[in-house]
């Protein structure tokens, strides 16, 4: 698990003041081009998961390269969680605050069966503002949130208090 990290710690790049000034960028790129690394990931991510899962739930758009993989390596179904008006609807919707901006996340509630144990997977968690609207969200449309997993945990900025009594997995925390 050590080794794992420091393999993810490695291969991502930082990138200072991207995509707004004052913002030190987590660039997870270089790892998911690296089809060792990449796979050894969505290993880790689905061997962590806790309990049996129904669907995995990304996040647009870096979640989504992640959610699929883990998916498929659960046997479960994904479940797009995309950023205002990227859905056809019916739609339900979630507003939450980003470490720049804001913006909505949406679902599609009929792909979701009720009481379905979803396993949430990002990239990265940074101020948990996704994250914590996306759980929102999936629990307005019935789902039960078993658990979310990351590949980076930047815990400076927080996130993990937006998600109290979570269970939350990070394959790489960064002071
Ligand atoms: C990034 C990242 C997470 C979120 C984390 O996505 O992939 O989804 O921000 O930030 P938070 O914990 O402060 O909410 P972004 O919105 O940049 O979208 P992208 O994946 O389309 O680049
Ligand atoms: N890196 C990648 N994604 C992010 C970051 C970051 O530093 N902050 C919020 N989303």
């Amino acid at each position: 698990r050590a080794a794992l990290a420091g393999r993810i710690d490695a291969l991502m790049r930082t990138v200072p003041d991207y995509p707004e000034p004052g913002v030190l960028f987590r660039d997870i790129m270089p790892l998911l081009a690296d089809a060792g690394a990449f796979a050894e990931v969505v290993g880790a991510l689905a061997a962590d998961a806790p309990g049996p899962i129904d669907l995995v739930a990304g996040m647009e758009a870096r979640g989504f390269l992640l959610a699929a993989p883990v998916a498929t390596a659960l046997g479960a179904g994904v479940v797009p969680v995309r950023k205002a008006g990227k859905l056809p609807g019916p739609v339900a919707s979630q507003t939450y605050a980003l470490e720049y901006g804001t913006a909505a996340v949406e679902v599609q509630p009929f792909t979701i069966p009720d009481g379905a144990r979803v396993l949430v997977v990002d990239d990265v968690l940074a101020t948990g503002g996704t994250a914590a609207a996306t759980v929102e969200l999936l629990e307005s449309c019935g789902a039960t949130v078993v658990g979310l997993s990351f590949l980076v945990e930047l815990e400076a900025l927080g996130g993990r208090a937006q998600l109290p009594g979570r269970f939350v997995d990070a394959l790489l925390t960064i002071a």
